[in-house]
């Protein structure tokens, strides 16, 4: 099982690509060394194959204990804290699995909490949960983080009125450093069970620790199949030989692009339910590479909803985009197009045809239509989204933006700008 990856459409010169190579190979050397900037958190390129064992059997049991005691689990967190696992959640459960009912459902229930500061929104989930079994899953790295401490405070005095103090610290499961920040010391005086952020990994590389891995399995996805298809890609992606490594040659080609002009990246994908992956790449390419006046701006397009928005500025407008498309090869839910008598719809013509057939059928002719409109297209190809290959693909984005940060001369493992705004509030706020 392997992700594809296809340039053929990225419209450039061949040789524009073996230049390239021996500064992807210099990258890979770097962060294998880990001798480049930000080399304190790359704990997450080997995380796959050398992560703690009994703390991953841990969180199993954690899962299953918060889904015999609750309906709901509400994950709270921010950025890297909660993207992956709502990205994975989305991914592989029914579209609408909060809705279902239960016994269809079989798992808890998941929202997310902490992601904002609207006391609307707040207030409205609390209304939703009201007469519902709750749990909580506070995940936050630095335990400081404004958003998720605020929604935290509000969310436990709720759950210590409905259940009293010591029944909710039961309920509550905490995912945070090891030793730093205040959601460990609140952890520790409360005796909330708690899993481990490793200290080297940052929060937009941390799906693949116990950050998305508790929300993860508590929606009832195989976290070992998740966890084999991040140690495949492990391997895969290390292969110094860009010509066979797909990862590295999805960091080579963004960065040719770059250097022509194409300022904007476009995540498009053609499943809904793969609609938060691409917040989940913004925050990391957006957050890893945006640094010292450099860097592609990341945005997405939810195909085919977007080509009816967004699609005329794509085609027509500034050509300082390239796209790069997630195909899904095989779907697992199928719909036939019926022959109908009186075809007053003009639909006939597509009797006996899939809606995956239709669908493909747009992925190529929108393809075709961009590029024909100079916008380089590249194609990330899985067989089926499942546990393993999301797990791989989410590898595969990783590896490849911390080769691509490297090539394009930034630490792509912090985030210095994102304390500008957090000042100003504090100051605001008359914090102390
Ligand atoms: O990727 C990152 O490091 C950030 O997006 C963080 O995940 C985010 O700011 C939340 O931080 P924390 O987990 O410390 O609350």
């Amino acid at each position: 099982m392997s992700i594809k990856f296809n340039f053929e459409n990225a419209l450039i010169n061949a040789h524009e690509y073996h230049y390239l190579k021996p500064v992807i190979e210099a990258a890979h050397k770097t962060l294998h060394a880990g001798d480049g900037p930000g080399n304190d958190y790359i704990g997450w390129v080997d995380y796959p194959s050398s992560f703690d064992l009994a703390e991953f059997e841990r969180i199993k049991a954690a899962a299953k204990r918060i889904n015999e005691m609750a309906d709901v689990l509400i994950v709270i967190g921010i950025g890297g804290s909660y993207l992956g696992a709502k990205t994975v959640i989305d991914a592989l459960t029914h579209t609408f699995y909060n809705e279902l009912p239960k016994e269809k459902r079989k798992t808890a229930k998941i929202y997310f909490a902490g992601q904002n500061i609207s006391s609307t929104y707040l207030s409205d989930l609390m209304e939703m949960v009201e007469n519902e079994s709750v749990c909580l899953n506070v995940i936050s790295k630095s335990g400081t983080t404004t958003e998720p401490a605020i929604a935290f405070r509000v969310l436990k005095k709720a759950l210590e009125k409905k259940y009293g103090v010591e029944e909710a610290k039961n309920r509550i499961f905490a995912t945070t450093d090891a030793k730093s920040g205040a959601l460990r010391t609140l952890a520790t005086a409360n005796g909330y069970e708690t899993f481990v952020i490793p200290s080297n990994v940052g929060g937009r590389y941390s799906v693949i620790t116990p950050v998305g891995l508790l929300p993860i399995a508590t929606a009832g996805i195989d976290i070992d199949a998740f966890m084999a298809g991040a140690a495949d890609g492990q391997t895969a992606f290390s292969n110094p030989n860009i010509d066979e490594n797909p990862c590295y040659q999805y960091a080579l080609m963004r960065n040719v692009l770059y250097n022509k002009g194409k300022a904007i990246e476009v995540l498009v994908n053609y499943e809904p339910s793969m609609a938060f992956l691409a917040e989940w790449w913004m925050q990391l390419y957006g957050e890893s590479e945006g640094k010292d006046g450099k860097g592609i701006f990341p945005t997405k397009m939810n195909n085919t909803t977007d080509l009816h928005s967004m699609g005329q500025m794509i085609q027509d407008g500034p050509r300082h985009v390239f796209e790069t498309v997630v195909r899904v090869e095989k779907v697992e839910k199928e719909i036939v197009l019926e022959l109908e008598d009186n075809d007053l719809d003009g639909l006939n013509y597509l009797a006996g045809k899939t809606m995956s057939y239709v669908n493909e059928n747009a992925f190529k002719g929108t393809l075709e239509a961009h590029v024909d409109g100079n916008v380089p297209n590249l194609v990330v190809t899985i067989e089926k989204l499942d546990a393993f290959n999301l797990g791989k693909l989410m590898y595969f984005f990783m590896k490849a933006c911390g080769v691509s940060g490297y090539v394009l001369g930034v630490n792509p493992f912090d985030q210095p700008g994102v304390e500008a705004y957090k000042k100003n509030m504090f100051r605001l706020l008359g914090k102390k």
